[in-house]
């Protein structure tokens, strides 16, 4: 039987770009969403079959695994969708890839590494432009300084955010900032702390952001102290710094779908796509002084997302995977980026 993947959300931004990618590489996954009108278009498009069922409908979903090898999730929150995809692969013993950036949801399937380990599974959360470009800069600059204690890690995106990128940064604005100290996850405010960033081409100012690294550059790498910056437009800084103290107000229900509901649907144009580009710098230290330093350049984050996503997908589909709870380049190593096609790398 040819190994094959399920694609679940595929008829949202981000799925349905994997979807379109997955067609133009020969792939045959079976696309999957809640919605079966759209799930069925979709699937009419590309010639793939499909399955239109709710995360909450635990028969049809453990049905719909023994059909697949792994499961490829795109549709967020993740917060909100991951863990009932997550534990029905650990029961059915299937692969798991996301492409989730949120903490949480790192941290809950490391949590259940033991168990997907027992079912000889691999769960690897994160397999878009957050983390793969900074997952492999992190394991770069370790590899380049074993004595690293710290880690600074930052991105910049050139390009317009989809939906529900946004819809997932909304839910989760007025819940502050989160750094690695001592290996412990640590809430900080938001946009604790900024520093100027040379990504190379251009230096910006870089703002804390809790992203996804700082879950998974430690178990990754095992430097204790992990800080991740991005750039923003100085009008969103200043909206962040007031979230510091009006973060109980928009984290409240009625906020929330007022701000929930003014989200466009969608995201970047493929022409959009196509101009865009992401810079991301990463620099390491240890307590003797010693520092390293380095850059990525990258296509735009959406496509980086959908190309990184199926080279993962396919290596699984190979049998090249690690049971457990992985980070991409914990699995696969810090040159994994370097596959996608436009990448660029640079140790300064
Ligand atoms: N890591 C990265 O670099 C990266 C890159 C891109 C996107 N993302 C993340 O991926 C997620 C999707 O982004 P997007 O822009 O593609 O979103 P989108 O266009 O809003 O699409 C969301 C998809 O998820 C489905 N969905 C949402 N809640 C669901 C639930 N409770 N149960 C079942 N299906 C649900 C939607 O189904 P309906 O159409 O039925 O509502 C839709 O198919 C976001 O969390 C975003 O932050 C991460």
């Amino acid at each position: 039987m040819n190994k094959t993947f399920l694609i679940y959300g595929a008829n949202g931004y981000t799925g349905e770009l994997i979807t379109r990618f997955a067609a133009q590489r020969g792939l045959k996954p079976i696309i999957a969403g809640r919605n079966e009108e759209k799930i069925a278009e979709l699937a009419g498009k590309h010639g793939f079959d499909y399955r239109a069922f709710s995360l909450e409908d635990t028969a049809k979903l453990d049905a719909v695994l023994q059909e697949v090898d792994m499961v490829l999730h795109c549709a967020g929150p993740f917060s909100i969708t991951s863990l009932p995809m997550v534990t029905a692969c650990i029961r059915n013993k299937k692969h798991y890839t996301d492409i989730t950036g949120e903490i949480s949801v790192f941290e809950t399937c490391a949590a259940m590494g033991k168990k997907a380990e027992e079912a000889g599974v691999m769960i690897m959360p994160g397999v878009g432009f957050d983390v793969v470009p900074s997952d492999c800069l992190a394991r770069h600059l370790k590899d380049r300084l074993p004595s690293a204690t710290h880690l600074s890690l930052a991105f910049y995106g050139m390009g317009r955010i989809s939906h529900g990128t946004q819809a997932t940064m909304t839910m989760n604005v007025g819940k502050g900032g989160a750094i690695r100290k001592d290996g412990k996850i640590v809430s900080v405010p938001a946009a604790w702390k900024t520093r100027e960033i040379d990504f190379g081409e251009v230096t910006k100012t870089g703002l804390t952001i809790p992203w996804g690294d700082v879950a998974t550059a430690y178990y990754s790498t095992g430097i204790p102290n992990i800080e991740v910056f991005t750039v923003i437009p100085p009008a969103n800084l200043r909206m962040l710094k007031v979230s510091r103290y009006l973060g109980w107000l928009l984290a409240t229900g009625p906020f929330q779908s007022y701000l929930q509901k003014k989200i466009p649907p969608g995201g970047p144009s493929d022409e959009e796509r196509a101009k865009g580009k992401t810079l991301l710098w990463g620099e390491a230290s240890d307590e003797q002084g010693n520092h390293v330093e380095s850059r990525l350049r990258c296509p735009e984050g959406y496509t980086l997302t959908a190309l990184a996503a199926l080279n993962i997908a396919e290596k699984i589909l190979n049998g090249n995977f690690t049971a457990g709870y992985q980070t991409p380049a914990k699995a696969y190593g810090a040159d994994l980026v370097l596959e996608i096609n436009g990448v660029q790398s640079e140790d300064g």
